[in-house]
Parts: structure tokens; C-alpha cells; sequence
């Protein structure tokens, strides 16, 4: 048992509390600029990650429901926070807060892809989603995405808040979180 434990936690990559993980993409999703901390951790170069799809560094722990209702979001030109699980190219995990943004156009102010700005997730989120992501996953496997989804509403539904308010409460205390990634986002170079 620990030393299953101690195996689990030698493959997590330790982040930076200080440095934001950017990428921005086209509207289909495809890599057009990524940070070189997005590079350093995700274990790939950036001539590997450009024009790459974004599910390259996607953990399999990760259920698909959490990625649809994203999409939808965005697809809506509405934001999104997330708790991301990735992995690196030498199969390491690291876990991430993502607030996924619409990226207009500077004159047009037309969509024309997609921002997201990451930061290590605190300690304390990670514990209350990993039980909630690996139940989805199970769900998702035997039953399918329309049970995981449904799973996840009555889930909130208990709690009492929507998405939104339960992301808020377990990743953006006192609104900290939003303040660092949005200061992150106005040094972001695309
Ligand atoms: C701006 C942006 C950033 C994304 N970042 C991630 C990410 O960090 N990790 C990830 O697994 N998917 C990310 N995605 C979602 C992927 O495009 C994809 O939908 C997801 O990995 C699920 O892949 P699949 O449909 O092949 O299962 C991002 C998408 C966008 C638009």
C-alpha cells in the first residue's frame, strides 16, 4: 500500500506555484502558441506542440464529460475553469487549475481560437476531484458519457451550487486564483 502510494506521487510533477502554463489554439483546437514553461513541464518541444491537437498531453484519468462541457463553453464565447489532470510526454501527471478563455480577434473582435491559462491547483481541489473524475471515468466506461453527465448534475445538484460555484469554491479562494491568472494572461505574447 505505501509503496503503491510512494510509486503514485514519484510520477507527479512538482509546478511552480509562481509560473502560469499558457496555450492558445485555433478554433479547432490545434496548438498555435504554448509558453516555454508549457514546454519545460509538458516534456515536448515546441516544433512537437505547434500545430498539434491539445489532447497531446491529455491524461486517460481525465473523463470526457469535463472536456465536453468545456467545449460547450466555449463554443457559447463563455469562460470556463477547470481542474486539468495532464500528462508529460515521459508519462508523468501534473495537475492544473485552467481558466479556458475565448481569444477575439483584436480588430474584428470575431472568435478566432481559444486561450488557456493554467496554474498548479491547490492541494485541496485535487483531493476533492480525483474521487469525483475516477467515478465519472467508471461511468463513462461501462455505462456511457450521457450517464457520467447525469452523474455529475445530481452530484452538484447535492451540493447545492452549479459548476461554476463549485469550481470557485474549491480552486478560486477569495477570488485569488482569478487575479493570478488573469495578471498571467495580459503578459501572455500571441
Ligand atoms: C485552449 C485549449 C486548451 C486545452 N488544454 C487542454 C489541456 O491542458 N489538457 C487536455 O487534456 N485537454 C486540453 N484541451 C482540450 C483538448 O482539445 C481535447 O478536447 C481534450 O484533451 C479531450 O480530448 P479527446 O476528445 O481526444 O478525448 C484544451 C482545449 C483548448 C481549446
Amino acid at each position: 500500500m505505501y509503496e503503491q502510494y510512494y510509486i503514485e506521487k514519484e510520477k507527479e510533477i512538482k509546478l511552480d506555484e509562481m509560473k502560469p502554463i499558457l496555450s492558445r489554439t485555433d478554433l479547432k483546437g490545434n496548438i498555435r502558441y504554448c509558453n516555454t514553461y508549457f514546454q519545460e513541464i509538458s516534456g515536448y518541444s515546441e516544433k512537437e506542440l505547434l500545430g498539434s491537437e491539445h489532447n497531446i498531453i491529455r491524461h486517460p484519468d481525465m473523463p470526457k464529460i469535463i472536456f465536453k462541457l468545456m467545449w460547450e463553453r466555449l463554443k457559447k464565447e463563455q469562460n470556463i475553469l477547470a481542474v486539468v489532470k495532464n500528462r508529460s510526454k515521459d508519462g508523468r501527471y501534473y495537475w492544473v487549475t485552467t481558466l479556458f478563455e475565448i481569444k477575439h480577434h483584436p480588430i474584428h473582435k470575431t472568435a478566432e481560437g481559444y486561450l488557456a491559462i493554467r496554474k498548479a491547483a491547490p492541494h485541496n481541489a485535487v483531493e476533492v476531484v480525483t474521487p469525483l473524475y475516477k467515478k465519472l471515468l467508471e461511468i463513462e466506461t461501462t455505462q456511457g458519457i450521457k450517464e457520467s453527465e447525469q452523474y455529475l448534475r445530481e452530484f452538484l445538484e447535492k451540493e447545492k451550487k452549479t459548476y461554476d460555484q463549485y469550481m470557485e469554491e474549491i480552486v478560486n479562494h477569495e477570488g485569488v486564483v482569478m487575479k493570478f491568472l488573469h495578471g498571467m494572461k495580459k503578459m501572455f505574447i500571441y
